[in-house]
């Protein structure tokens, strides 16, 4: 690592703050008139499969208005993402948001969007446009799902995903490949990984809580960048994220090869685990199992939320990981989700 990457850490962590700090007034040159203006930086959390209300209120209510509800996508600028429009009386609902989104109506100046049953894609920027047909006015919302960052490497080995193989990857781990937010905030939450993975932007990173030689050597603490990389001839892993599931997983102990793991699942009416369902319950429910268990991609890994000494040695709170091992091998029980 040199001095290039470290100038890219630092440019990305400034646009990071510079969009984050300013991006409620942009392009806002005039007060609002019929808008209420949020006090503050406006953003809202929840986790996947709640409902939501994004809220945009009036001050005063214009004779004719309609309302438009947007969401932003910084990946593809210029791209109007409508959710639904009202005249007040009659929504027309539209996009893959649309029918899950509702005006509140909770009285005569309400025009807050309710969203439910959450999911992790729609996490992100959302507005709320007053179109008065010479005053137009908007007040922008952030909404973040609450969820859990985990790294993923393919069954191949270190640095075998293109962003295509990336996003896929965290697909069928129950994830979505993770925003630069989102990694972001597990860093200060005190992700440490030593391996560049792929976000959703293109972009690739790796977060680092304890600077070492062997990891980019003494540069200072902090998510450090290989900036946008091509998405399909480069190849690194992925930073995954997921939220809370339906369902929930459990430990069945035992001396059980791969396929005979599956069974285990099967008998109790469940599926074995993906790696994203272990991260949430791990997140969410706090499991600590001090087990190795096969997961459905053939992975073993175990959840420990108290470290202890009877454990291994493990001083670190986290999902921890043996790999691939070969199918055939009978050590480990099984990590069910039902
Ligand atoms: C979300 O709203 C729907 C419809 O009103 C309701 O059936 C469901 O229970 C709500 N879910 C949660 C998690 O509150
Ligand atoms: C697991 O063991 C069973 C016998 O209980 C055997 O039939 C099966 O082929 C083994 N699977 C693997 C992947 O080794």
């Amino acid at each position: 690592m040199n001095c290039a990457t470290f100038i890219m850490v630092a440019a990305s962590l400034l646009s990071w703050a510079d969009s984050f700090y300013h991006h409620s007034s942009k392009g806002k040159e005039k007060e609002l008139q019929y808008l209420v203006e949020p006090p503050v930086y406006p953003a809202v959390m929840a986790r996947r499969g709640e409902n939501i209300t994004l809220p945009c209120v009036m001050q005063t209510k214009p004779s004719h208005y309609r309302v438009k509800w947007t969401k932003l996508d910084p990946l593809r600028q210029g791209v109007q993402n409508i959710i639904l429009i009202s005249n007040g009386h009659a929504d027309k609902h539209y996009g893959v948001l649309g029918p899950r989104a509702s005006l509140r109506r909770a009285h005569a100046l309400d025009l807050s969007l309710l969203l439910f049953g959450l999911e992790l894609e729609d996490d992100g920027q959302y507005r709320c446009e007053l179109i008065n047909g010479i005053d137009d006015e908007n007040v922008d919302i952030t909404l973040g799902i609450e969820g859990v960052v985990f790294p993923y490497q393919s069954s191949r080995g270190r640095y075998k995903l293109n962003y295509n193989d990336a996003k896929e990857a965290c697909e069928k781990q129950d994830g979505t490949l993770a925003t630069y937010m989102q990694l972001y905030k597990a860093w200060t939450e005190g992700l440490d990984w030593c391996n560049a993975g792929w976000l959703n932007d293109g972009t690739v990173h790796y977060p680092i809580i304890h600077p070492r030689p062997a990891c980019g050597g003494e540069l200072l603490a902090g998510i450090r960048s290989y900036g946008p990389q091509h998405r399909t001839k480069e190849h690194f892993d992925a930073f995954c994220f997921t939220s809370t599931t339906e369902g929930s997983v459990f430990y069945v102990p035992g001396v059980l090869n791969f396929s005979e793991a599956l069974h285990a699942c099967k008998k109790e009416g469940a599926t074995l685990a993906r790696v994203g369902q272990l991260y949430s319950s791990w997140k969410f429910l706090k499991m600590d199992q001090c087990d190795g268990g096969w997961l459905q991609d053939g992975s073993v890994r175990f959840p420990i939320t108290n470290p202890r000494k009877r454990c291994g040695g493990i001083s670190e709170a986290g999902v921890h990981s043996f790999g691939f091992p070969k199918q055939s091998v009978r050590i480990y029980g099984a990590y069910c989700y039902r």
